[in-house]
């Protein structure tokens, strides 16, 4: 079992990983002492809650709400549903709500705790690595609006973080490939002395996944919670995060929901490496470690993936990124994340990890990571 306390800001969040580990959760999420649990629940982990649904219903009421989870459904329509499910079955202040499932419920039951009541506890149950090893260790709980993706929502620590690791097992390739995507990201711009474990962790995912996923999991925590502890909203050196996400965002959307988030970033970081080696920032050896990392994930080819993207709309999607406002930006920039070597990302005077580039050269980098020969 991994366990140990994470500090997000001023809160201290405990945390256990184990496997095949229901009595241990369950411990840990009585000892909480709830008057009730509301379990918002994602109905492709329902056989995974089964156990754990037992366990916990001989200890207090346990009120499930199933939630099928796609980014339509993202809204806060949900939300309410799920307020209004706990409210019915007379939740009190002392209820917890429990977030079984991918990062789209940990989301959206996170802002129903932290609006019921003006706030109840908020237990995450994470089913996919993109929750388990990344969304979950965050304050940031949030929904869609019609205008586009995590448009509202709020900051809530959660109470407690559990996990068993055989959960993630039955997730399929596609959304495995994202988390560990992010995983490749946190070693590229946070903490490359761990490459290798990456490697190996990503060696071991087909035979062995949740000895893998365990290797992931103390790779999220490491790069992850020196960053929570002094920047728990977000906004200032974890900003490091968004590493890849500027043209990953750009070519996500641009997919229309072909590409997926993990493939988009990947390609996104590669184009953060050419941007930082085009400024004269990185040098070309830790260029060519991103396409040796990011080859291992298997991606399609750079020309099939990438071929077809329309440069043009993908410097219009470029212009309106969600990082802007971070960072002042002149027109026709957009603010990346760059890096000056593997692990060292450029400042600014705030210390902020964000650079404004100009679009031109955003897309002149993206055009040589789709004619490139490695992937
Ligand atoms: N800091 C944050 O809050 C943060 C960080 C990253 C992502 N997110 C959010 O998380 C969401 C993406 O999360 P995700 O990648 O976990 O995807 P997801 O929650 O959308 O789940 C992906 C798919 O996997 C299924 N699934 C979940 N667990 C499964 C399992 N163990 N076995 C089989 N199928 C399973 C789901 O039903 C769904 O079809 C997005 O909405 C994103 O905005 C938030």
């Amino acid at each position: 079992m991994l366990e140990g306390s994470l500090r997000i800001g001023s809160a201290a969040v405990p945390y256990r990983y184990g496997t095949d580990c229901a009595d241990a959760l369950c411990a840990s999420i009585a000892a909480l002492r709830p008057a009730s649990a509301v379990l918002a629940v994602d109905e492709a982990v329902l056989a995974h809650a089964e156990p754990l649904l037992r366990r916990l219903e001989r200890r207090m009421p346990v009120h499930p709400f199933v939630i099928a989870p796609a980014e339509q459904h993202k809204r806060l329509s949900l939300v309410e549903s799920l307020l209004d499910h706990a409210v019915a079955h007379r939740a009190d202040r002392t209820s917890v709500i429990l977030a079984m499932g991918g990062g789209l419920v940990g989301n959206v039951a996170g802002l129903a705790a932290s609006l019921l009541y003006r706030g109840v506890r908020l237990v995450h149950l994470p089913t996919t690595p993109v929750a388990a090893f990344d969304a979950v260790l965050s304050l940031k709980q949030g929904a869609n609006l019609r205008a586009g993706k995590n448009l509202c929502g709020a900051y809530l620590a959660p109470s407690l973080i559990c996990c068993d690791l055989t959960w993630l097992a039955t997730l399929p390739r596609p959304h495995l490939l994202t988390g560990v995507t992010e995983m490749a990201k946190n070693v590229l711009a946070v903490v490359p002395g761990r490459k290798d474990a990456f490697r190996e962790a990503l060696a071991r995912l087909p035979k062995h996944p949740v000895e893998s996923f365990d290797a992931l999991c103390e790779l999220g925590l490491a790069a992850k919670a020196p960053f929570l502890a002094t920047d728990p909203h977000e906004r200032n050196e974890a900003l490091v995060f968004e590493y890849g996400h500027t043209v990953g965002h750009a070519l996500e959307s641009l997919s229309a929901g072909a590409m997926s988030h993990g493939e988009a970033v990947a390609w996104g970081m590669l184009a953060a490496a050419e941007v930082s080696a085009q400024l004269g920032l990185l040098d070309q050896a830790d260029v060519d470690s991103h396409y040796a990392l990011l080859s291992a994930l298997r991606l399609p080819s750079a020309r099939t993936a990438l071929g077809d993207v329309d440069r043009a709309a993908l410097a219009a999607r470029l212009a309106t990124d969600n990082k802007r406002g971070h960072i002042p930006s002149p027109a026709g920039s957009v603010p990346m994340v760059l890096l000056r070597r593997l692990g060292e990302p450029v400042t600014d005077a705030d210390g902020r990890p964000l650079a404004p580039v100009p679009i031109e050269i955003a897309v002149e980098a993206f055009e040589k990571v789709a004619a490139n020969e490695v992937i």
